[in-house]
């Protein structure tokens, strides 16, 4: 994990700190960490007393029926990561990549085979390619989706847990 970095669930999700943060999350669109989403736990980062990026998602994705790859896992349980910002001021400083290993230790604690992205997709290319890019880093891969499954229509990447 980077130096420095404290991650933990918040538990006032409210805080002016967090809406300052959440207000740096792309114009128009929402992001579903707050009250009304107590299915979508929330992890924080926080550097040098300040919060810097958070994490949402949650331990029960079971649509294996879309991943041809891995029908196997049917019966089984992944992990469905939601969301993930990190402040623009302090990326590339592996604030990423420490929620998103925090996040997979829980996925494996919580017995769920393996932690699911949908990486947004509703920005231009560079970006997604940028972010294509850190989840590759974070040893995800792009998966197979079964065109005939109707199932978020756009693009997925997965990392089986390893239970050791
Ligand atoms: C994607 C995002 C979460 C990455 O957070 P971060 O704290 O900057 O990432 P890290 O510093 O932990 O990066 C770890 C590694 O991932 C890769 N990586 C991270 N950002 C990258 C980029 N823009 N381009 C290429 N590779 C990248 C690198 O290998 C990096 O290691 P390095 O810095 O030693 O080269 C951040 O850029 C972000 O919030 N983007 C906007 C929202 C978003 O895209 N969310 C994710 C999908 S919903």
């Amino acid at each position: 994990m980077a130096d420095g970095v404290h991650l933990y669930h918040p538990e006032l999700r409210q805080g002016p700190e967090l809406a300052e943060l959440l207000a740096g999350w792309k114009p128009g669109k929402t992001a579903s960490l707050g009250p009304p989403t107590p299915n979508l736990p929330a992890t924080v980062a926080e550097v040098d007393g300040r919060l810097v990026g958070f994490l949402t998602g949650h331990h029960r994705f079971r649509h294996w029926e879309a991943l041809p790859d891995h029908r196997g896992l049917a019966g089984s349980h992944g992990s469905w990561l939601a969301e993930l910002f990190v402040h623009p001021a302090h990326r590339r400083a592996g604030v990423g990549a420490a929620l998103v290993s925090h996040f997979i230790d829980e996925s494996v604690a919580a017995g769920a085979s393996m932690v699911v992205v949908r990486p947004d997709a509703s920005d231009s290319g560079v970006e997604q390619t940028a972010r294509q890019c850190f989840f590759l880093a974070q040893g995800f891969v792009v998966l197979r989706l079964d065109p005939d499954v109707r199932f978020l229509p756009e693009w997925l990447m997965g990392r089986p847990n390893d239970h050791g």
